[in-house]
């Protein structure tokens, strides 16, 4: 009775993870999904714990279990809270670093429990124990987590500037070793006996925990949004490994899900960028230490910059303005005083929309959450290529705090390192004007032509101060 109860708690747990991820790919939904599938994942635990019965026995280690789930939840809502959106990027590799842990120290723990069951008979073959289907899915498990576990952990240390890019000669092939390695290492403790099993297990932590390492630190600091989806893919395999272990219904579905999601992102995250995973996980776009750095100087005409009352006076005129965010105000966390410009250019019957790059900002839909929490209504948002439809319709395009986005080299220059890269066709406009604090370049680390073109004008300042200013002079006109 109970177990048809806790199949029944799974169940429903399976089926709110499968509404939450379907309700998360809408900005409207997103925020209920994620609140429908914490539902669905507390059922699961609460489930588990009191209702869970293997060979009679229930979970009786409470004191161990609330502890931890206390521990868990307090850490996570504070950092949750304090979190600010720029830093989002890293406190999701953070956790999924945490996810991989659990996925390996579950298989950890099944080897040990293995080990405990059958120490009094050191000399059987762990092959003669447990079969191979199970042993591969343990193995996985521990390899899997480790891997994802070190490299979101380097991933976060990248993304808040603590580690630094780091590659070698040679440095693939020493990858490709210390996976064989791993591989090796499994092999070995699946042939070993009970009272040996011990050193080839270490070795298989070992050589995972530096493979992870491996295989994202020569990789560059603007991929990495695309390499924390993939880790994010893996630790849902790993997790997967342990719902087969366990015959976890839930954890089965949440890992396929969470790895199912974290593969299809990946690979949208590289189309917007045109790029193969290949050449991201080899390539180097956006390393060699040039992220937000002054780097990649190009010989340039001037460019020129337009004033605050000169911008109100275009803007207020206007028949159509286009605003196009980037990563940049999220920065200036203007995205308030964004949606009260375009209330105010409204009311002077000007129509203001959106132009939305899949990937502005430092994740996936970062300008989307960002204008959603500002109240802007999703139907001003417009996708890349809506927008590139609608460009030359435009009399005005405001870019605030974007920029490799809109850079032209990304069609125009071959040697660059975003050519390829689809980008806002923002020249298409009458006329350009773009607010940053400087000259300096965006994430890739290169020079934007398009910031020395004639129809483009130079705003300078913090975005939150300039809109601000914007806001009182178009008011006054
Ligand atoms: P970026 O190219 O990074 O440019 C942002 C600009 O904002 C900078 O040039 C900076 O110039 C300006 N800025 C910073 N703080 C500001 C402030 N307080 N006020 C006004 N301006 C400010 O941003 P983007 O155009 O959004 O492009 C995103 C980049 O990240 C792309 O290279 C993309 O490939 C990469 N990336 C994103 C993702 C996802 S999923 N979003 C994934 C992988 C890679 P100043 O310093 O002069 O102000």
């Amino acid at each position: 009775m109970e177990l048809n109860l806790l199949t029944i708690c799974y169940l429903i747990a399976s089926v709110t993870f499968i509404i939450g991820l379907k309700m998360l790919s809408n900005p409207a939904s997103a925020r209920k999904g994620n609140l429908v599938a914490a539902a669905g994942m507390t059922i699961a635990i609460l489930g588990t714990i009191f209702l869970y019965e293997s060979e009679g026995q229930k979970l009786h280690n409470y004191a161990w279990i609330f502890g931890g789930l206390l521990i868990g939840a307090v850490v996570g809502t504070l950092a949750a809270k304090k979190v600010k959106m720029t830093a989002m990027p890293e406190m999701v590799s953070l956790f999924n670093g945490m996810g991989g842990a659990c996925a390996a120290l579950i298989s950890a723990a099944e080897f040990y429990h293995i080990y405990e069951l059958h120490k009094a008979s050191p000399d059987t073959a762990f092959a003669d124990i447990i079969p191979m289907g199970s042993y591969i899915t343990i193995a996985a498990g521990a390899i899997i987590g480790t891997i994802s576990y070190t490299g979101s952990i380097i991933a976060w240390g990248k993304l808040n500037g603590r580690v630094k890019d780091f590659s070698f000669k040679g440095q693939h092939i020493v990858n490709m070793i210390v996976l064989a390695l791993t591989l090796a290492a499994a092999v070995f403790a699946y042939r070993s006996t009970v009272g040996t099993i011990y050193l080839p297990f270490i070795l298989i932590g070992f050589f995972a925990f530096i493979y992870g390492i491996l295989f994202v630190m020569p990789i560059g600091g603007a991929d990495m949004p695309v390499v924390i989806s993939l880790l994010n893919s893996f630790t849902g395999v790993a997790a997967a490994c342990g719902g087969f272990l366990y015959d976890n219904k839930a954890m089965l579905t949440g890992g396929i899900l969470v790895g199912a999601a974290g593969t299809l992102l990946t690979i949208l995250m590289c189309k917007a960028m045109n790029r193969s995973l290949t050449n991201v996980l080899i390539g180097s776009f956006g390393g060699g230490g040039t992220t937000g750095a002054a780097g990649g100087k190009k010989e340039q005409g001037s460019h020129k910059e337009i004033s605050l009352s000169d911008t109100a006076m275009v803007m207020a005129y206007a028949n159509k303005v286009m605003i196009v965010p980037g990563y940049g105000l999220a920065v200036a966390q203007a995205q308030h005083t964004c949606h009260e410009l375009e209330k105010i250019l409204e009311d002077k019957g000007v129509e203001v929309k959106y132009a939305i790059h899949p990937v502005a900002g430092r994740m996936p839909g970062h300008m989307n959450v960002l204008l959603a929490e500002a109240d802007v209504p999703y139907e001003k948002l417009l996708e890349m290529e809506q927008a590139n439809d609608e460009f030359k319709t435009c009399d005005v395009v405001l870019i605030l705090g974007a920029n490799d986005v809109v850079n032209p080299a990304a069609k125009t220059d071959p040697a660059s390192p975003i050519y390829g890269m689809p980008i806002l066709d923002v020249e298409l406009a009458k006329t350009v004007i773009v607010n940053k604090r400087s000259m300096k370049p965006g994430y890739a680390g290169i020079e934007n032509d398009l910031f020395f073109q004639p129809k483009t004008s130079m705003l300078f300042g913090d975005a939150k101060k300039v809109l601000q200013d914007l806001c009182a002079e178009v008011k006054s006109i």
